[in-house]
């Protein structure tokens, strides 16, 4: 028996990263997974990993930022599996690194769109999903930059703590119908993200190490471990909360 045994799990953003990491673990649970990415290659990926492991898993093509993609993840895990339990909203982009006034509405409204507008529209389809099946849990994916500030990254750090009042809301709101809604706030974590962000230069990493205590990147079991947790019975009494997960970044 695993504590997930009979359960529907969606993770946004699966094909990489986190997210693969996250679908992993509901699955190794025993959670049957939605893997929902607009990378079908990297979603493909990700389902032969779990069932190479012995679990189950469905790809969907979802693009967050578009309204009937993500009604179609949802309908997909109810179509696929009968009911949705758990949904990790974890697709998010860097996007462009410049001072605030540099940016661009596009640059600035490209963000917000997949980082806040992706965790909302997922949200909606979501919670009626779990009604129908008699509660469940969400579990955004935030970051330290919903807490502190971080320069030249204005349109991140705003839709990242949109999400934590997002999240704060919304569990206050479902909290007495059996759903809870929490959020993690990893630090850096050694992903394709960090990639993108030119923060894969040596210099650039030592850098970013060095301003968690413990001195290193995070990794992406480090997270997924901490979605698995919120999602669990241990953590029923856990809701609007916001699980740092950092090596001591914001403890500074
Ligand atoms: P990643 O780049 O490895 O994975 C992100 C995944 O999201 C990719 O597979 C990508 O195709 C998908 N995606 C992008 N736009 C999408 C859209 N519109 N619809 C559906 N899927 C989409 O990145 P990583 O690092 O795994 O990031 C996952 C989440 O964790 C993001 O929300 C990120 O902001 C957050 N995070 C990451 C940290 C890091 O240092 N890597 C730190 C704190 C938070």
């Amino acid at each position: 028996m695993s504590q997930f045994d009979s359960t529907v799990a969606v993770v946004t953003g699966a094909g990489s990263g986190i997210g693969q990491a996250t679908a992993m673990a509901f699955a190794a649970e025993g959670a049957s997974v939605v893997v929902a990415d607009i990378d079908a290659e990297g979603g493909a990926e990700t389902v032969s990993a779990i069932e190479a492991a012995g679990g189950a898993a469905t790809f969907v093509e979802a693009d967050v930022t578009d309204d009937d993609s993500v009604a179609n993840m949802v309908e997909t895990a109810v179509s696929e599996y009968g009911r949705l339990d758990f949904a990790c909203n974890n697709a998010g982009i860097g996007g462009a690194q410049k001072p605030t006034a540099d940016l661009s509405f596009d640059e600035w409204e490209q963000v917000i769109d997949v980082n806040l507008n992706g965790v909302w529209r997922s949200i909606k389809y979501e919670i009626p999903a779990m009604l129908e099946s008699d509660g469940g849990v969400v579990v955004n994916m935030a970051s330290i930059l919903g807490k502190v500030g971080f320069e030249n990254a204005s349109a991140y750090v705003a839709s990242k703590h949109g999400v934590v009042g997002l999240t704060k809301t919304a569990a206050q709101e479902y909290a007495q119908q059996g759903i809870r809604v929490n959020a993690v706030c990893p630090g850096f974590i050694d992903t394709p993200l960090l990639a993108a962000g030119g923060l894969d230069d040596p210099e650039a990493r030592k850098g970013i190490e060095a301003l968690h205590p413990m001195n290193r990147l995070g990794s992406v079991d480090e997270i997924a471990s901490a979605v698995v947790w919120l999602c669990s019975d241990g953590a029923s009494f856990t809701t609007g909360e916001t699980l740092t997960v950092d090596g001591g970044y914001t403890s500074r």
